[in-house]
């Protein structure tokens, strides 16, 4: 029974949600492993809009269990109205939901943090989501941070969280020149929410190692995309964790070997939300109209997203590192009526074209694309059930895009809904068995 990785190739946002969906579908483990509720994976199902933030994406489906990874941030007001939320549609929520005791926790003064240094960064602001992810990390590799199991240990969380406050005050009030939120209920307010969550907290590397032992199939949940990773990424313009399959290990707690098979998902174009270069963004009119065909506004903060033509120096990058067995594409029914189609097949850095991706941002920063066209369509995709049915101009555009990152496009989604996704020219008919 194969593990399979599903990661986002490019600057996030790019449909895992519902691809993840469709997979869990016959997952017996799905893991998220990286990030936190700076995340929002859209499902629908059966005309239902559902956004996940931080709960793993098998969590609609019977019989999966959905494990919240070590290398998650959790913020456990946010859990907590998450978990709420799908109660209340009627999802057995705590039947199918397990969280890592060595998970870090966000706590208030970390989204306080992140907005201060947000302000102190001026122009060189990132444009994060603000939900405390990047000071929650810093407090983690720094060892301040303070994780779910110890939220259990009353007398060590009130010694680690005291220490923490005392810091974070001295951060806020004397470097940002900002006044420190009051945190007097702070300790008992926590413990709350960590009581709650108790018999849902476990030794997720147990928990994981026995479901191998016993041959099931783990499915991992990427977040973010590989182009916002903290290594690989656009760097400083990231988040901070590790998006891409090499975070799995350490963000789940299974040894490297145990990842089977990855996938990576893509736009048919591409989007990014806050700052940081992207090479093949349009700031013109096509710009706008792909933001308005694609409904390209944040699922979490609901800003509007940057828009450009699909990325291929960023894409063979990315597929590259992660190792890609196959590739998701979503969104090509966003590209009808554009014609023609473009794509970034290259960049031209100081008067010299490169196809490898460059680490130096000002080098991004100034990259031209060199552009190659295709033909575009006409036609409405969003009834297309099959590669064949395609126009003649959506085959090539795959066919090109297959071609050019060397790897088979495994599916093509032309809509939101579960039944609007078919395998591509070379995709096998059972994803999981491929
Ligand atoms: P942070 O993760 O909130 O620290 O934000 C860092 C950068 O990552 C910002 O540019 C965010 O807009 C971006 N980012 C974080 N999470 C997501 C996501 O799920 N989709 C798209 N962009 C994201």
């Amino acid at each position: 029974m194969p593990s399979t990785a599903v990661v986002g190739l490019q600057w996030g946002d790019e449909g895992k949600g519902k691809i993840i969906d469709g997979l869990a579908a016959e997952a017996d483990v799905v893991v998220r492993y990286a990030g936190g509720n700076n995340a929002g994976h859209t499902v629908l199902v059966e005309g239902e809009k559902y956004v996940l933030h931080l709960i793993p994406g098998g969590i609609l489906h019977e019989g999966t269990i959905n494990l919240i990874g070590r290398g998650v941030v959790v913020d456990l007001a946010a859990l907590a109205a998450e978990v709420d939320g799908l109660v209340a549609r009627g999802v057995p929520v705590e039947e199918r939901l397990r969280i890592d005791g060595r998970a870090h926790v966000i706590f208030p003064y970390h989204r306080h943090v992140d907005r201060c240094v947000e302000i102190w960064r001026g122009e060189g602001r990132i444009g994060t989501t603000g939900r405390g992810i990047g000071p929650a990390y810093a407090d983690k590799v720094a060892r301040t941070g303070i994780r779910l199991a110890d939220l259990l240990r009353p007398a060590l969380f009130e010694r680690r969280l005291h220490a923490a406050l005392a810091e974070k005050a001295a951060l806020i009030s004397r470097v940002y020149e900002q006044e420190p939120e009051d945190h007097t209920e702070l300790f008992e307010e926590s413990r709350a929410l960590a009581e709650r969550f108790r018999s849902l907290i476990v030794d997720g590397a147990s928990l994981l190692a026995e479901a191998r032992r016993r041959g099931c199939r783990i499915l991992f949940e990427g977040a973010q995309g590989s182009m916002l990773d903290l290594d690989a990424g656009t760097y400083p313009y990231v988040t901070s964790s590790w998006t891409g399959v090499w975070g799995i290990g350490g963000g789940a707690g299974v040894p490297p070997r145990a990842i089977d098979r990855a996938l990576g998902v893509a736009k048919a174009y591409c989007t990014r939300v806050g700052e940081g270069p992207f090479p093949s963004e349009l700031r013109d009119e096509t710009g706008e109209r792909l933001r308005q065909a694609g409904n390209e506004y944040g699922a979490t903060t609901g800003r509007p997203r940057r828009c450009g033509w699909f990325d291929l120096v960023a894409a063979r990058y990315a597929a590259t590192l992660n190792g890609l067995d196959g590739l998701l594409l979503t969104n090509l029914d966003v590209l009808s009526g554009f014609d023609p189609l473009r794509v970034a097949v290259a960049y031209r850095v100081e008067g010299r074209e490169r196809t490898d991706f460059p680490a130096e941002i000002d080098l991004l920063e100034q990259a031209e694309p060199v552009w190659r066209e295709l033909p575009g369509w006409q036609e409405d995709l969003t009834a297309v059930r099959c590669f064949r049915d395609l126009p003649a101009a959506a085959r090539s555009y795959l066919r090109f895009l297959e071609q050019e990152i060397g790897v088979p496009i495994e599916r093509v989604s032309i809509g939101p809904g579960r039944e609007q996704i078919f395998p591509g020219e070379h995709g096998s008919e059972d994803l999981w068995l491929s």
